[in-house]
């Protein structure tokens, strides 16, 4: 099936995906004029009022660079919803979603008919991230465009499954929007995507080590520091499994590698992702195996830049192959 119109005109086939605190406008707009599709999570906006504030900004900028550069447009942005009972925002930030016609909106943890339905009628798609083919069926039941299958790796919340496996099984039987989400940091590994097929990569952990991204310093640099060895998968923090720097941990006074069990009724999103989320989020760094691929911190733009150079790269090496 051909893609939506929406993810036409990208530069480069990613979404850079929504991390909590990490993501607000500056990132967002920096990676949509660098071609690729940004995004962020609605609740990153606090208090609520701001999410008004944020989409005014990044709909100015993002038409402003039209101007200014009429042959390389800026990509769409999305924003994300976590469309779990216990975010008592999702219909405020809906309200204001549908008054900017936010082009892509991005759904996790449950999918529900409603949301879909709402940002259809303002021409947006929806693109609702999974962890296993089950939710992937439920969620285009639901009316979802697009999948994100969270592969084994991702940096959040994530699952164990392979990617391959995930992209075969949704594969058979949906042929429409797939972004692949899961320790992707290189050109090739973009390619990779696709090959398996996949449309879009979705890489978030990539876009933390650059100077757009609301991260602290220390953050950054433990990620340039660090490879998927210094990653720790444990639902300890938020009672959902995800990824995590174990530097962050052991900073915080834990032993990574000793975590306990956490109860998964004790997950609450109304303050973002997950149970005394903001706070754990802040000291415990959540990020991806696919660090190893970050050498350096720099601005968004020469990050995508370097995916593309990559990605071109890894095309003729594959191509001279055939
Ligand atoms: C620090 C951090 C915060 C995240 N916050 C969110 C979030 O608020 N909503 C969401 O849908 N996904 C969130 N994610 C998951 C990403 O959107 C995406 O699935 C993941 O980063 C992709 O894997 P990668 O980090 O290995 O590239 C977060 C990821 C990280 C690393």
């Amino acid at each position: 099936m051909a893609l939506p119109p929406v993810f036409q005109k990208l530069r480069l086939p990613v979404i850079a995906s929504p991390m909590f605190i990490i993501s607000t406008p500056r990132l967002v707009i920096a990676q949509c004029t660098a071609g690729v599709v940004g995004s962020m999570p609605a609740l990153n906006a606090r208090p609520a009022s701001q999410l008004d504030e944020w989409l005014a900004e990044i709909t100015e900028a993002l038409a402003a660079w039209d101007q200014a550069h009429p042959d390389q447009p800026a990509a769409p942005f999305a924003i994300n919803q976590i469309v779990h009972k216990s975010n008592d925002r999702l219909e405020h930030d809906m309200q204001v979603c549908a008054k900017y016609k936010v082009p892509i909106v991005i759904t996790s943890l449950g999918a529900r008919e409603d949301v879909n339905q709402g940002v259809h009628a303002w021409g947006g798609v929806v693109m609702h991230d999974v962890i296993n083919n089950v939710f992937a069926h439920k969620a285009i039941d639901k009316g979802a465009d697009g999948l994100i299958p969270v592969a084994a790796g991702a940096g959040g919340h994530a699952s164990v499954k392979s990617p391959f496996a995930m992209v075969q099984e949704i594969r058979q039987w949906f042929d429409g929007p797939l972004a692949l989400s899961g320790a992707i940091a290189s050109g090739g590994a973009i390619l990779a995507a696709q090959a398996m097929g996949a449309d879009l990569a979705y890489i978030g952990s990539a876009f933390i080590a650059t100077h757009e991204a609301r991260a602290v310093e220390g953050y950054k640099q433990m990620i340039v520091d660090s490879d998927s060895d210094g990653i720790v998968y444990s639902n300890f923090y938020t009672g959902i499994h995800g990824n995590y720097l174990k530097g962050s941990i052991r900073n915080a006074g834990m032993d990574p590698d000793h975590l306990p069990e956490s109860d998964p009724s004790k997950m609450n999103f109304a303050t973002g992702e997950g149970s005394n989320s903001a706070k754990a989020w802040r000291d415990i760094w959540g990020c991806g195996q696919g660090i190893g691929a970050i050498t350096e911190v720099v601005g968004a733009g020469e990050l995508v830049e370097r995916l593309r150079r990559e990605y071109q790269a890894a095309r003729k090496r594959l191509l001279a192959l055939a």
